[in-house]
């Protein structure tokens, strides 16, 4: 059987990931951290007792900032595949914490890399690079474009990309970069612009909410759907040489688009006034739902420049012609699918009827290993 250890298991990745292995007959391992609250709401549902004959899946407390228990895990377990997503993945909190972020995203990389290499095991290896890594590069992005990261968190992980070719070349080890582009689901961490839309939509019709702040939406991103893009990270380890692959859609979407576009698939028409930080959104028509909280002119969307970033990354948009050529890939969910996804999901968190032609267009192109439950929410919702 082969078995994979898994760093950021308990994030949206981690997640996807965990499910896809297992339904493909992997033991699992993932490393979580100790909190003081549940942090393992996105595995909750395939968590299995490790006594219960046949067990496959396994969770060990271990910390990014923590060698010696990595190097332990690592010589313990002897993984044949090891996925390294742990991260302080928010690239604005990464201003707030530039330490931090380098120490955990940059150096934790380079933990892993020496426990790999310390306790001697054959392993193969996938880094989680990010398109970020290219920063102020205009798009297309692609393997070969010059990275000019803007942001600690962009800095830590070009450093970890480059250990990675490191180890790779000095080591002689199976590492892969995969440099993904955003990818969002159900699963999003809130505090990411497309939950955070999705979110305050369902929160603004049951009237729990009644305006979404946001910084910069005029910033563009190539936004896919994540647990296909879980599936290139096994396929990158699945090749006969180790490789750096950029995975992304190919189209960019401004963030102004995918609030417009979330907001009439709920049924409201949106129109922007104003300009700059005075730049807001009104209602201009009310369709499918007929919200008691909401009517025309009512103002759901304002600027706050406290989510503006010091240094933005205005564009990201993927070339994806390797991907396409070496690991015969091709992206499935589209943009619009992606939002409708997302917003049916929180409709129907809040306990409100979603129109669900996302979840049925996820369905319908195979993503059959995961319903894209959310357990610790899903109860509380459901009030057990
Ligand atoms: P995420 O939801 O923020 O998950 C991050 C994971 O890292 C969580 O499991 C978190 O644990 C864990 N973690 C954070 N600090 C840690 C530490 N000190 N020690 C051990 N674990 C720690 O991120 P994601 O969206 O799944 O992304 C996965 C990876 O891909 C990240 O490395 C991210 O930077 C990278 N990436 C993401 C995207 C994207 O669009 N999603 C694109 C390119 C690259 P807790 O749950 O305990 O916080
Ligand atoms: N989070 C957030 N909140 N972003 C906002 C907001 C807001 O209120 N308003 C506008 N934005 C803009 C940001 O300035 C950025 O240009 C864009 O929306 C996307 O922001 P995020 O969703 O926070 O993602 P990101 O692009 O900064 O980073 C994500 O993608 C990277 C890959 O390109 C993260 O998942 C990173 O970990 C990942 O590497």
């Amino acid at each position: 059987m082969t078995r994979a250890l898994i760093t950021g298991i308990t994030g949206q990745d981690g997640s996807y990931l965990a499910e896809y292995l297992l339904s493909k007959g992997y033991e699992v391992h993932g490393v979580i951290r100790r909190a003081s609250t549940f942090n393992t709401g996105r595995i909750d549902h395939i968590y299995t007792d490790p006594h219960s004959p046949g067990a496959r899946f396994f969770l060990h407390y271990g910390d990014l900032s923590d060698a010696g228990q990595l190097t332990d895990l690592i010589y313990n377990v002897k993984p044949d595949e090891i996925y390294h997503l742990g991260a302080q993945s928010h690239v604005r909190v990464s201003f707030d914490t530039p330490e931090f972020t380098g120490d955990i995203t940059g150096i934790g990389t380079t933990r892993l890399l020496e426990a790999i290499r310390r306790s001697g095991i054959r392993t193969r290896y996938y880094q989680a690079s990010s398109s970020e890594l290219f920063g102020a590069s205009p798009p297309p992005q692609s393997e070969t474009t010059p990275f000019r990261p803007r942001s600690p968190y962009a800095a830590a992980k070009l450093y970890a990309y480059w250990m990675t070719v490191n180890y790779r070349e000095g080591y002689n080890l199976f590492a892969c970069n995969g440099i993904l582009f955003n990818h969002e689901s159900p699963r999003r961490g809130e505090t990411f612009v497309t939950r955070k839309v999705t979110r305050a939509l369902a929160n603004i019709l049951t009237g729990k909410q009644k305006r979404l702040y946001l910084g910069n939406i005029d910033a563009k991103r190539d936004w896919g759907f994540a647990p296909e893009y879980v599936e290139m990270m096994w396929l990158m380890l699945r090749q006969d040489e180790p490789d750096d692959y950029a995975v992304g859609t190919g189209e960019s979407h401004s963030v102004r688009e995918m609030v417009d576009t979330a907001f009439a698939y709920a049924g409201i028409g949106l129109e922007w006034k104003g300009e700059g930080a005075e730049e807001k959104a009104v209602v201009s028509s009310l369709a499918r739902h007929p919200s008691t909280c909401l009517k025309p002119g009512d103002t759901v969307i304002e600027i706050d420049p406290r989510y503006f970033r010091p240094t933005e990354v205005n564009h990201l948009r993927a070339d994806i012609s390797k991907a396409k050529e070496r690991l015969r890939w091709e992206p499935r969910v589209t943009f619009d699918e992606l939002t409708k996804t997302m917003v049916d999901y929180d409709l129907r968190m809040a306990g409100i009827e979603a129109p669900c032609e996302g979840i049925e267009a996820c369905r319908s192109k195979g993503f059959l290993y995961t319903d894209h439950t959310y357990s610790l929410y899903e109860r509380i919702r459901e009030g057990e």
